[in-house]
């Protein structure tokens, strides 16, 4: 079971970033693959999405973001899972958020490309997807955001089989 990343939260101005990408609706069902406190997750929620989920591999992460929604009263409309993203269906989310890191997302690929429905908007912060054309890209706070929307345009370079080098625990240090 790899853990990406260590929690790194999105910065609260770059979280609009996600939503420019991929604007949601009361037809969406959000998934924020390495959700941390929340705050992609309650956003979504603010939104109008219709289902939002949230899934981490820390469990004190989990608990915080559990806990938040207790607070405000959103525990019945948003959900956290404690697990691996490799390990969860993903089938139902129209929209999915990922702030991992670039082997995550080697990982995450074939999964994406047999579970997501077509027409799934998927929106990376900082890293893009081996071999998949984004559909659009915005630098905001020296830093990029890709959308790529299901199925992904390949790019001349897709390797069918990307090499995967994430170890049990890989972090990475963002400034
Ligand atoms: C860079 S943080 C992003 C947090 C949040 N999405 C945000 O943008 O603020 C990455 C999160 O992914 C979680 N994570 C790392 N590996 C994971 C895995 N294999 N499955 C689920 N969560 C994972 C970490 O615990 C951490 O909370």
């Amino acid at each position: 079971m790899p853990k990406f990343v260590k929690w790194v939260p999105t910065p609260p101005q770059l979280i609009n970033t996600f939503f420019e990408l991929a604007p949601v609706t009361a037809d969406d069902v959000v998934y924020d693959l390495g959700s941390g406190d929340g705050r992609l997750i309650f956003t979504a929620l603010e939104k109008g999405a219709k289902k939002c989920v949230g899934i981490d591999i820390d469990p004190d992460c989990v608990n915080t973001a559990r806990e938040a929604a207790k607070k405000m009263g959103l525990d019945q409309q948003v959900s956290f899972i404690e697990g691996d993203v490799l390990e969860q269906d993903l089938s139902e989310a129209t929209v999915i958020f990922v702030y991992l890191i670039q082997s995550g997302i080697a990982f995450l690929r074939p999964k994406f490309e047999t579970e997501l429905r077509p027409g799934t908007r998927i929106v990376i912060e900082t890293y893009s997807v081996q071999g998949w054309k984004p559909v659009k890209v915005i630098e905001a706070g020296k830093r990029f955001f890709y959308l790529y929307i299901t199925p992904p345009e390949r790019t001349p370079d897709y390797d069918p089989e990307p090499s995967n080098t994430a170890t049990e625990f890989d972090w990475w240090y963002f400034p």
